[in-house]
């Protein structure tokens, strides 16, 4: 089976296509679930500031052996730390809990009305001009405001990440993330996993000895986006990974997108001064 997992081109640096999520993963837990998915192959790992265990990530990093520049490694600033001199003491004491000099990729976490975006940005650029990220980014910001902060902003937006998975669309922010050059992440890939109860996916994963969850992935990789998935059984670190040696057809993808709905998200903590994008 071929190992190699893709690149997705995010503003100037590279990010590869399939990650591990850290959400939830507390108390050590995650631990020796992130060497475990280093172990497999995993290059890209993702946490943020609000889920506690930037510290356990950096320690399983150190104890994998694998070298810090062949990890892809993203955190996020929480929201009550976007006012400018915040966010950069967020950030270094981000970078202290991970124990290394500097992240690939520091996302701002949700977007929020009460600091200027523009005040935010300059900050998040600050951080990237001292060398403390190699790229900025942002996560749950809908097209309009991926727009605006990539228009206020000296460096690219590298990368938005947000809720994506069979039962979402996301046509309008991948359009605008294309023209912007600016690569989307999707978080809750396997929507909290429930796509492993999906008949249609299971009908497409037994064609090619593959699980839905794999089926999933797939579909999400092959669009260029990156996936994230968690998991606290190291199975299914394996299982997660393993979604290199087929490819979905045409139609197959198009039955996927066909599950997308209405009501299909998950996680709706966005401030109501903003809006999602309609599809
Ligand atoms: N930026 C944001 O606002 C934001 C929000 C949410 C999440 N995230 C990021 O995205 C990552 C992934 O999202 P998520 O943790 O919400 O959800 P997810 O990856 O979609 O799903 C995780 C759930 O699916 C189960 N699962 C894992 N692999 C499976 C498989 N192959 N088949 C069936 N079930 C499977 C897991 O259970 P077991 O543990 O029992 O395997 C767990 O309950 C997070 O960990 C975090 O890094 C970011």
């Amino acid at each position: 089976m071929s190992k190699l997992v893709p690149t997705v081109r995010s503003g100037d640096v590279l990010m590869p296509a399939l990650g591990f999520g850290t959400w939830q993963l507390e108390n050590g837990t995650a631990v020796p679930l992130v060497e475990k998915a280093l172990e497999v192959g995993y290059r890209h790992i993702d946490t943020a500031q609000i889920y506690r265990n930037e510290r356990d990530v950096g320690a399983a990093i150190k104890a994998s052996g694998v070298k810090r520049d062949e990890i892809f490694l993203t955190t996020k600033v929480w929201i009550d730390q976007f006012a400018d001199g915040d966010l950069q003491r967020s950030a270094e004491k981000s970078l202290e809990k991970l124990g290394v000099d500097h992240v690939d990729l520091l996302l701002l976490h949700w977007p929020k009305p009460e600091v200027p975006l523009a005040e935010t940005l300059k900050a998040l650029n600050e951080v990237r001009s001292r060398g403390l990220t190699r790229a900025i980014g942002l996560s749950n910001f809908p097209s309009a405001l991926l727009r605006q902060a990539a228009d206020l902003s000296e460096a690219p937006i590298a990368n938005d990440q947000v809720e994506y998975h069979p039962y979402l669309s996301l046509k309008t922010l991948k359009a605008k993330a294309d023209e912007l050059g600016t690569s989307i992440t999707a978080w809750s890939p396997l929507a909290q996993g429930k796509v492993a109860q999906d008949l249609v996916l299971i009908e497409i994963g037994r064609a090619h000895g593959k699980t839905p969850g794999q089926v999933t992935l797939r579909w999400i990789i092959q669009q260029g986006i990156i996936a994230i998935p968690r998991t606290s059984n190291p199975a299914r670190i394996e299982e997660n990974f393993d979604i290199l040696d087929f490819a979905l057809s045409d139609e197959e993808m198009t039955r996927i997108h066909a599950l997308a709905r209405p009501d299909g998200r998950l996680g709706d903590w966005l401030d109501k001064a903003y809006q999602w994008d309609a599809e």
